[in-house]
């Protein structure tokens, strides 16, 4: 079916996701919508999060999208539940990704960094009861990481101070296992790899999210016929410069007011 997958984010972080689909469906066309000028979700209520979900879905639904991929841990956590019962197309959704990293900890110490409204949902807390019981769990509200990310200060003296605060106990707690809960996150990889100590393993589930976007495709009998020429469209409600230097390459980045 030669539709696009249709992804959003509340804003640029998503594009890590839509990285990995596009490696691993490079036949597939893609419609990115960056939902920055309500950046952050995270700091917003279950409520709200679930109407600015209802929004970017009802946008792509009106440009024909085939799937929709929800790449955001917030948006994910407090309103998938509500748009699968709701639109007919599948969803796919990403959380943090715990269990793995509860799995394979060897000092029973991991950490998570994520927004305030990952970790309070419901979804979250289940996930952590079910996987890291018995597993010490520092979490980590990344407060202000997403408007400096949104604002394009990935690389300043404000991000590594934030993260120096952030990281700090988890280290003392001697973590093995950072866990991104955040798709805005992957993009701080560099600089997390230079601060954390050399045997801390950061896990990030995007490349998982891209595996089940192609597994639910082939189930559903959705993917893109062989012979087309696939078409990525990117749109963002903010600043089209931060979104193209993100993405580095010449992919044109368009505003679109929604
Ligand atoms: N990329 C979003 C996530 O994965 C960021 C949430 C926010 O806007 O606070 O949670």
């Amino acid at each position: 079916m030669n539709k696009p997958i249709g992804i959003f984010d509340s804003g640029v972080g998503g594009t890590s996701i839509w990285r990995e689909i596009q490696r691993l469906l490079p036949n597939e066309s893609t419609i990115y919508l960056a939902d920055s000028a309500n950046a952050p979700y995270g700091s917003k209520g279950k409520k709200a999060i679930i109407d600015l979900s209802i929004k970017n879905t009802e946008l792509l639904l009106s440009k024909d999208c085939k799937i929709i991929v929800v790449a955001c841990n917030t948006a994910t956590t407090n309103a998938i539940n509500y748009l699968r019962q709701t639109y007919a197309v599948p969803f796919i959704g990403i959380e943090p990704a715990i269990k793995p990293a509860a799995l394979q900890t060897k000092t029973n110490a991991v950490g998570v960094l994520a927004t305030k409204g990952t970790l309070s949902s419901a979804l979250f807390s289940k996930t952590s009861t079910l996987f890291a019981n018995n597993v010490q769990v520092i979490e980590q509200v990344g407060d202000g990481i997403v408007e400096l990310i949104e604002r394009g200060k990935l690389y300043s003296k404000a991000m590594e101070s934030l993260l120096k605060v952030y990281l700090n106990p988890m280290i003392e707690a001697n973590i093995d296992h950072l866990v991104l809960g955040c798709t805005h996150y992957p993009y701080l990889i560099p600089l997390l790899t230079d601060m954390l100590p050399n045997h801390v393993k950061i896990i990030d589930s995007g490349e998982a999210v891209a595996r089940q976007t192609k597994a639910v495709m082939i189930k559903n009998n959705l993917q893109a016929l062989d012979q087309i020429i696939p078409q990525n469209k990117f749109y963002t409600n903010k600043n089209t410069e931060v979104m193209a230097s993100l993405l580095g390459s010449e992919l044109v980045v368009e505003y679109l007011n929604f």
